[in-house]
């Protein structure tokens, strides 16, 4: 019995007020439908179906990676007709799992749960109580036994009172669903095919309604507008965070910590407030990363300090190494053990020997420098000329003053000193110092022009 996944996101989500359809709407940094398309694969599925109506174009291009089957649905007239675009592509036996594009947090140990529930012809559906049940279909029982869902819509005063409802998501057997979809009318107050009405065809087969509930209530919580996206946002960082603080590491305030990818890190490790972590980032033990900093997509090994307001990406980071504050740190970055950058310095495409320091107001940019070396404030490799892109080389031991330039492709060697304020555009010699200031001399008695 193989597993197949219909996801339903032909909405067209008015209330987001958008040009973009509803489920390309970021939950952590990652289009909704996203989510529920990686769930579905975690469940191990060997068939994806997404239903799609408007914005159709734009959903495919951005989710060109998805390994699905798209499934038109070119006009809404509800759940069932939605499901029926996808579900006569599904083999009998398989089990079908209906989610929803707009469902993000859905966890697939429920989903998990829900499906073993599935037997014969009998329906598996996913249920929660809710304070208050508004607008959802109420699950209605005789005695323990469901028997039908009805939509708020079309409910009696005594019906609405129920406080169990559907979430929508169920599994059934593929060929079993199929039948029930030929049967289900439109004869509502919506005059809507609903999925819902599977349910009491089931029950009057003869067969069984078996519920189950998710652990948490906003795994089925759907998103109508930017407000509950937002709340979902936050609950979600929330759960990202608690699991980091269990896993030991420390974080100043978890409730100002945005996780968009995943983050690992190491015991001991510290994270100050309104940090943002974008792809996938490794902290080693003891790492200590200060306020605001934004990182990539990059790997910062144990007892590094990254101090407040540094932007890192793609980059790799060495123990015991310091960066920042305000340092930028750009992709092809490879800071070395016990180096240091500091303020205001950008570093791009670089690999930063032990032990080196560029602690202030510097460009570096293709270049490899060895070990020892310390920049100085305001040091500029010159890598672009207008068309093409030049290398800087500097090798161990070099001590380049203020305010340098060097004009790539350069070298400067082993040990050598480069005088602050050089404009440096041939290769530098080993041990020496080289200097490219004119000496410094006075006129006296000179006048600065006065104003006319
Ligand atoms: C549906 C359920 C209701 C349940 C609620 C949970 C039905 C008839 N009702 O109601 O019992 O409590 O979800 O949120 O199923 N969609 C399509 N094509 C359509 C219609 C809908 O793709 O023609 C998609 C929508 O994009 C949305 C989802 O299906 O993601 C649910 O549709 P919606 O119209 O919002 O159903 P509800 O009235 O909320
Ligand atoms: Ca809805």
């Amino acid at each position: 019995m193989s597993l197949s996944v219909i996801i339903l996101a032909a909405g067209a989500g008015t209330r987001m007020r958008s040009l973009k359809p509803k489920v390309l709407h970021e939950l952590a940094g990652l289009p909704m439908v996203e989510h529920v398309y990686n769930t579905s694969r975690a469940l191990g599925a060997k068939q994806v179906q997404v239903v799609y109506g408007h914005g159709g174009d734009l959903l495919k291009e951005q989710c060109q990676h998805f390994n699905v089957e798209w499934a038109l649905q070119d006009k809404q007239s509800g759940t069932a007709h939605a499901v029926q675009q996808a579900s006569p592509n599904i083999s009998d036996d398989d089990v079908a799992l209906i989610l929803y594009g707009d469902v993000p947090l859905i966890k697939a140990e429920t989903l998990d749960a829900l499906v073993e529930n599935v037997s014969g012809n009998n329906i598996s559906l996913l249920t929660v109580n809710l304070d208050d049940p508004t607008g959802y279909g109420r699950i209605v029982r005789e005695g323990k036994k469901v028997v039908a869902i009805v939509e708020h819509k079309d409910a009696s005063a005594e019906v609405k009172t129920i406080q169990e409802v559907n979430t929508g998501i169920l599994a059934v057997r593929a060929g079993y669903l199929n039948e029930c979809l030929s049967k289900v009318g439109n004869n509502n107050v919506q005059g809507e095919y609903y999925l819902t009405d599977i349910i009491a065809l089931a029950v009057s087969d003869g067969n069984e309604v078996v519920t189950t509930q998710p652990e948490h209530s906003f795994e089925v919580e759907g998103v109508n507008d930017r407000k509950q996206l937002s709340r979902l946002e936050r609950i979600h960082q929330r759960e990202i965070a608690e699991k980091l603080l269990t896993d030991g590491i420390a974080l100043a305030d978890p409730e100002r910590l945005d996780v968009r990818g995943e983050l690992n890190a190491g015991n001991d490790s510290y994270i100050d407030i309104n940090c943002v972590f974008i792809g996938e980032v490794n902290l080693g033990t003891n790492v200590n990363v200060g306020a605001g900093c934004v990182i990539k997509n990059s790997t910062i090994a144990c007892d590094c300090i990254i101090k407040p307001y540094s932007v890192i990406e793609d980059a790799v980071i060495d123990k015991k190494t310091e960066v920042g504050p305000f340092a930028r740190v750009r992709p092809g970055t490879h800071l070395k053990e016990n180096s240091r950058v500091g303020n205001f310095v950008e570093i791009k495409n670089t690999e930063l020997g032990e032990n080196s320091k560029a602690s202030h107001l510097s460009y570096l940019g293709d270049s490899e420098i060895g070990k020892d070396v310390n920049i100085g404030a305001g040091t500029i490799t010159c890598n672009y000329d207008g068309a093409n892109k030049f290398k800087t080389i500097i090798k161990d031991g070099a001590f380049i003053g203020s305010d340098t330039q060097l004009v790539a492709p350069v070298t400067v060697g082993k040990n050598a000193t480069v005088g602050a304020g050089s404009t440096i555009t041939k290769d530098v010699e080993d041990e020496a110092l080289t200097l490219s200031r004119s000496p410094q001399k006075s006129i006296k008695g000179w006048q600065r022009p006065k104003k006319k």
